[in-house]
């Protein structure tokens, strides 16, 4: 049976994604490190719709979790049909104040392990002719982003990656999609300390939009979506603008507010 593989699966994207192939009913392997989260999800969504949900609780900061998670895969000899690049995380602050295990982590997260599961089962989605990837990118990856400087560095690299990608998937069979969300109601601006800025009170879409907008762009085959008519704009109007301008809007948004 075709298997969706999908990191990040505990809160926010990740759970609302596991939910729609659920419901279209795919096999899930679900990536996260709280474990317990990730049982409640796969009891859920196994009783409601039939389908197999395995779970495995790893930290994808850590380098050695994408083999583990690979190695997973092989002993239950699982074809990964999809794979849903979505973990990852912010940071706030001055990047010379930040943790420093936080901002190598991030790197990690956002960056490396995207790039060694999709090294890794690209392959066999090429040979069967078939297969899937959606990585989770961001708005953020347009411009670089003041306060956010890691963050928005490791969503350019999520979205240049997957374009280009896509690019050479060209005729195989398999397709590769960069969801960009703007601001996203999920738990992501408490963790990265961002939630009282500018960007985050302006308002922001809910997880279960996003989800099925990039859900229904991977299927489309979509090389990139930017989600909602106002991150569209923006996304449109950081490209024409001057780039110190660009810049000085970012600082302006991701600055926190009292
Ligand atoms: N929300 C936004 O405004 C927004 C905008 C643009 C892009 N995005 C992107 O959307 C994606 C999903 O984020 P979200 O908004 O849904 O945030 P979220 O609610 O905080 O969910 C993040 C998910 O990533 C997992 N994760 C974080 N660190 C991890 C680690 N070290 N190892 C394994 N899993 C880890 C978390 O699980 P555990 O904590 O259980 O490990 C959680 O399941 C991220 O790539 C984010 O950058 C979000």
């Amino acid at each position: 049976m075709a298997t969706a593989l999908i990191t990040g699966a505990s809160a926010g994207l990740g759970s609302e994604f596991a939910r729609l192939f659920a419901a279209d009913k795919h096999d899930l392997l679900l990536v996260a490190r709280r474990r317990d989260r990730l049982d409640a999800l796969a009891a859920e969504l196994s009783s409601a719709h039939g389908v197999k949900v395995h779970v495995v609780a790893a930290d994808l900061m850590d380098p050695a979790a994408p083999g583990a998670i690979l190695d997973e895969v092989s002993r239950l000899g699982l074809e990964v049909e999809f794979l849903v690049n979505n973990a990852g995380f912010g940071t706030n602050g001055h990047f010379w104040e930040l943790d420093a295990e936080r901002e190598r982590g991030m790197v990690e997260v956002n960056i490396t392990a995207l790039v060694v599961l999709t090294r890794a089962l690209l392959p066999a989605m090429v040979k069967r002719g078939r297969g899937r990837v959606l990585n989770i990118g961001s708005t953020a990856g347009f411009q670089p982003g003041p306060f956010m400087a890691g963050y928005y560095a490791s969503k350019a690299f999520v979205n240049s990656f997957t374009e280009a990608l896509a690019y050479e998937l060209r005729g195989t069979g398999v397709t590769a999609t960069v969801s960009c969300p703007g601001a996203t109601a999920t738990e992501f601006a408490a963790i990265a300390g961002n939630d009282k800025t500018r960007l985050f009170k302006a308002g922001a879409m809910t997880a279960a939009e996003v989800a099925e907008s990039a859900y229904r762009a991977m299927h489309a085959g979509r090389p990139m979506v930017v989600h909602g008519a106002i991150n569209r704009l923006s996304a449109w109007s950081s490209g024409l603008s001057p780039r110190a301008a660009v810049i000085a809007i970012a600082a302006a948004l991701n600055r926190r507010q009292p």
